[in-house]
């Protein structure tokens, strides 16, 4: 999708434009649906006779009123004037592209009036957000299903303004992408080794990027990762990635872990077939990372970052591992493997102790698929969060609100603890039934070391079924780059 922003001399429609303009609730007319309403001999009046009030998420359209040079003129309801904001922008954008992408218009003009700088450029990024499709291997797709718009024209009182403050955003909408089409691939193209090595690819935003193979991980004592990664003929991968934006690049980062399962079959302890092409985004939490470091290093975050992905494929083959294997973490704790299915909890294990051994970090967040147990708990519209600590529980909290990317605190009682222990090691990797998103993140914390650590579980928000948020198409969301990005923007910069 390619963006631009005009003054409003330069704005003219075309036959093969599509215009979108903003109603408030009431209905009131934006000065530039006004402006289209006396151009149109109150075409506009003549719909709002009709159901569409401007509230949100409602939208109208009027084909190719006489007065206009369109094919296409688009009424978004904004609702309530006082209350529009920069989400509501954002998703006004998006609502403007949901209803032209497919009218035949290659060009989408959005002519958002009386709003700020600040609400044109997010704007922009919910059509952008919005018009992610990730159609790479449709060889053979009739044109009349393809998109038609492909360029969007934003009309901004300040230009200038209007860059400046979609410059981030842009940077942001670029990660989000980045993250949908990793979380899109299928395992035959993206595994732990092609994982890694588009991650490398990074270092051309400023990036640096370290790639972990077997032995390097067998040396450090990564009994856990690796037992989940034996029985697959893809080798195992950890991958570090470092953004020193900060003034010292010295000064003590921030840590961000990602589950990066390439493909979960289960492993011995074997998934159903029905649906199990899903758990091709068993890396939703890696690619989230990953994603959060490409918008950090494309804005110049002035903070310091570390992101580790654990990158495994959990497979049953003659060398995977049984039921009851014992493992010996990084951590020197072991672990007796009742489920090979519980093998989230298994890769977060050394991923984390690494990360606090090595980098010792202000606090770690780790994102994961981890249970299917958060999605009866919570359904598709909030993930997990566990924490150890009020302030960072908080915190993410807020930036999942800002973002639209919402958390829902679960707690962490010491007394579940007895579900995971183990009689013959020092803990075992599944807690039975109850509570079974809580005890995985029970388990997770033993691998946390004193400092404060949250832990997002995704399983619930990674890949959307049909959406109600338009910013969020069908298939890979992205979830969590623009909340990790939020947290990172609003707390830890210099
Ligand atoms: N990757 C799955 C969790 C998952 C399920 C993600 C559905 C997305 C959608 C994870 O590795 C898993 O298999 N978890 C098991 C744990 C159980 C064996 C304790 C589960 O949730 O069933
Ligand atoms: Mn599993
Ligand atoms: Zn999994």
């Amino acid at each position: 999708m390619q963006i631009e922003f005009v003054g409003s001399g330069a704005v003219e429609g075309a036959p093969l434009s599509a215009i979108a303009v903003l109603v408030f609730e009431g209905p009131v007319l934006s000065t530039a649906a006004e402006a289209l309403d006396q151009a149109t001999g109150g075409a506009i009046s003549r719909v709002l006779a009709g159901r569409f009030r401007g509230a949100k998420g409602q939208s109208a359209e009027l084909l190719a009123p006489a007065g206009v040079h369109a094919g296409l003129v688009v009424l978004i309801g904004a609702g309530a004037r006082e209350a529009f904001d920069d989400q509501g922008a954002e998703l006004a954008g998006a609502e403007a592209y949901k209803a032209t992408k497919s009218s035949g218009a290659t060009l989408l003009e959005l002519r958002f009036s009386d709003v700020s700088a600040e609400q044109t450029a997010r704007a922009a990024f919910g059509v952008r957000l919005a018009a992610y499709r990730f159609d790479k291997y449709l060889t053979r797709e009739k044109p009349e299903k393809k998109p038609s718009v492909h360029r969007a024209q934003v009309l901004a009182a300040d230009v200038n303004a209007a860059l400046t403050a979609f410059h981030p955003l842009s940077a942001v909408a670029d990660a989000v992408t980045f993250t949908r089409d990793l979380v899109s691939e299928p395992a035959n193209i993206l595994f732990p080794e092609e994982f890694a090595n588009r991650v490398k690819a990074l270092d051309v935003l400023g990036l640096e990027v370290e790639v972990l193979d077997e032995v390097q991980m067998r040396a450090l004592g990564m009994g856990a990762l690796l037992g989940v990664a034996q029985g697959s003929a893809r080798p195992g991968r950890l991958a570090i990635i470092q953004w020193k934006g900060a003034s010292d690049p010295n000064a003590q980062p921030i840590a961000f872990v990602g589950k990066g399962v390439c493909f979960d079959t289960g492993g011995i302890s074997l998934k159903p077939a029905d649906g199990m092409e899903d758990m091709k985004w068993d890396m939703g939490g890696a690619g989230a990372v990953a994603g959060l470091m490409h918008a950090l290093a494309g804005r110049k975050a002035k903070v310091n970052v570390v992101g580790i992905l654990g990158l495994v494929e959990n497979m049953p083959d003659g060398n995977a591992q049984r039921p009851g294997d014992i493992v010996t973490t990084m951590s020197g704790q072991t672990v007796e493997v009742i489920n090979t299915d519980a093998e989230g909890r298994l890769v977060l294990a050394d991923a984390l102790w690494y990360c606090q051994e090595r980098f010792k970090p202000k606090f770690m967040v780790d994102l994961a698929t981890l249970t299917g147990a958060v999605i009866i708990a919570l359904g598709h519209d909030y993930a997990g969060l566990f924490s150890n600590n009020e302030d960072l529980a908080q915190a993410l909290g807020d930036a999942g609100k800002a973002e639209g990317e919402q958390l829902w605190r679960l707690p962490l009682p010491p007394q579940y603890e007895k579900q995971i222990e183990s009689p013959a090691a020092d803990m075992k990797n599944v807690g039975g039934r109850p509570a079974g998103s809580i005890t995985a993140a029970l388990f997770i914390q033993k691998f946390v070391n004193g400092l404060p650590w949250a832990h997002l579980d995704i399983a619930s928000t990674a890949w959307k079924k049909p959406s109600t948020n338009p910013t969020v198409p069908e298939g890979a969301t992205g979830f969590g780059v623009r909340l990790l990005n939020r947290l990172v923007a609003d707390h830890y910069e210099d």
